[in-house]
């Protein structure tokens, strides 16, 4: 590995006033989010609706990568250039995720593994052969009656920590994922104590396994209190939890964080990351990796009028430049409270 050319790819993902748009949603999430506004989801619909997104005047602005979906990733804009080589010219940065899913722990309820190490070195090659920088491997953690147990995060750590090695000695910077989902009534004190413990695990792990923390990224959620816990979003407290477990569990010399936008709205996501990226300096990049805040009202557009695509893009172009402005701490907030542009295109 070249921990030089792998340290570089990880600054340049968490460039100032750029981040991820999440475009790799899987076939069969696609085709829930596509049914839930009434388009068919074929790979050719697939394939419309991201190029529409990746041929938005101005992305590049905006975002420093995009994740694909293994189908994404191989397939080409009408005009036959692969997407991965579109993004290449637009200087955005293709990643791929590679991990295979979610599959129960067993002998752990409601505990959940991630699958598909075997075969992933051949795999890993095969993607950075074709451009891949970066590539996302996603562990899931759910907090409920006695979960997670110690098992489970160590389980996913290690998996993480070993993925994160295959990457770098072929040359790609992982992003390492550990989501603590934000569903569950659990108030926001033990959400991070939990993350807290999947860091710990995380990183001692890394380190065992030998991998270069400059040339990783951290791809994590907020902390936040259970979506079902009746307790209101309240963005400062947000802010001060999630700073400070990012500063006392993640290794300060790590290549950048980026936080994903887990079921928020759209507009808490954006004002989270904001009062995140407003409450100090830290020592990392931080931006947004952000799939469903970024995405939510494009796909509603879309789905209302497919041939009206310059005014879904300017949609898009809006989403992601709220998402910027954010990560900057320089979002004016008040702009999105009257959200007149968003509910104007969802009429489309
Ligand atoms: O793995 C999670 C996705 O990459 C981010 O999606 O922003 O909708 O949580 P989200």
């Amino acid at each position: 590995m070249n921990e030089q050319e792998l340290e570089h790819v990880a600054k340049a993902l968490v460039t100032a006033g750029k981040g991820l748009l999440a475009a790799d949603e899987s076939s069969h999430t696609c085709e829930k989010r596509f049914a839930s506004v009434g388009v068919e989801c074929t790979e050719g619909t697939r394939r419309e609706y991201r190029q529409l997104l990746l041929t938005t005047p101005r992305m590049r602005e905006y975002l420093s990568g995009v994740i694909f979906f293994d189908e994404t990733f191989w397939q080409a804009t009408d005009s036959g250039q692969p997407f991965r080589e579109y993004l290449d010219t637009n200087q955005v940065i293709p990643g791929v995720k590679v991990d295979k899913g979610l599959i129960d722990l067993p002998g752990f309820a409601n505990e959940k593994i991630t699958q598909g190490l075997d075969g992933l070195p051949d795999q890993m090659a095969d993607y950075a052969h074709a451009g891949a920088k970066f590539a996302k491997w996603r562990a899931v953690i759910t907090i409920g009656d006695g979960i997670p147990t110690d098992e489970c995060i160590r389980a996913n750590a290690f998996v993480l920590a070993r993925y994160a090695r295959i990457c770098q000695e072929e040359g790609i910077v992982p992003l390492v994922e550990p989501e603590v989902l934000y569903d569950g009534n659990h108030s926001i004190d033990q959400c991070e104590a939990v993350m807290a413990r999947v860091f710990d695990s995380l990183f001692q792990t890394m380190r065992a396994f030998r991998t270069y923390l400059p040339g990783v990224i951290l791809k994590t959620s907020m902390v936040l209190p259970g979506k079902d816990s009746g307790a209101p979003m309240d963005y400062d407290q947000v802010a001060k939890q999630t700073r400070r477990v990012l500063h006392e569990h993640v290794p300060h010399e790590l290549g950048g964080v980026v936080f994903l936008s887990g079921g928020q709205k759209p507009n808490d996501a954006f004002i989270n990351l904001n009062r995140i990226a407003k409450s100090g300096s830290n020592p990392w990049g931080l931006t947004f990796s952000y799939s469903r805040a970024l995405q939510d009202p494009v796909l509603k557009a879309w789905a209302k009028n497919r041939h009206a695509i310059n005014a879904t893009q300017q949609l898009f172009q809006r989403q992601l430049f709220f998402a910027s402005a954010a990560s900057k701490g320089e979002l004016n907030e008040s702009s999105l409270e009257r959200d007149d542009f968003v509910s104007h295109s969802q009429d489309l």
